[in-house]
């Protein structure tokens, strides 16, 4: 299960790929919003929520830079977020950072790439080895503050 989310500059951007990534088997949470104007943090503590406790194996996070978005979901212990939009820093986020949340600006790229990174990030496994003990460095910060 994805858990996706965006802001009122996004909801265009998350149908496409949910109805994309959909016809690939692949299953989503969509959390809203719908239309309704709403504040990026927000969406984004909801969708990384659903992350943190297990209920979804990633999360999608779209606003209009992807930035705002990126900015609030890495403030959440576990989290580890990337703004994505280039195919080679979205393969190398989940092989070597093991993100578990993509970020996305819906004013900065079309949908035809949004949906190739997607199906990317969701397919990419994270390569363990000397990177799980960087990543474990990142979890010794966060516990650390
Ligand atoms: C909303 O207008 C816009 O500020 C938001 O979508 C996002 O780009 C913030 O980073």
């Amino acid at each position: 299960m994805i858990a996706i989310g965006c802001d009122h500059a996004g909801v265009e951007l998350k149908k496409i790929i949910i109805d994309t990534l959909k016809e690939k088997g692949f299953e989503f949470n969509d959390m809203g919003t719908d239309g309704e104007p709403c504040d990026y943090p927000d969406m984004a503590e909801k969708v990384c929520g659903e992350v943190t406790s297990g209920k979804a194996e990633k999360g999608i996070l779209i606003c209009g830079t992807g930035i705002g978005m990126s900015i609030a979901a890495n403030k959440i212990n576990g989290i580890r977020a990337a703004l994505c939009a280039d195919s080679f820093s979205t393969k190398f986020t989940r092989l070597h950072n093991d993100s578990n949340v993509m970020c996305m600006g819906a004013r900065t790229m079309g949908p035809g790439l949004a949906c190739e990174l997607a199906e990317i990030f969701l397919t990419t496994p994270f390569e363990g080895g000397r990177h799980k003990r960087r990543v474990d460095l990142i979890t010794a910060i966060e516990n650390k503050n």
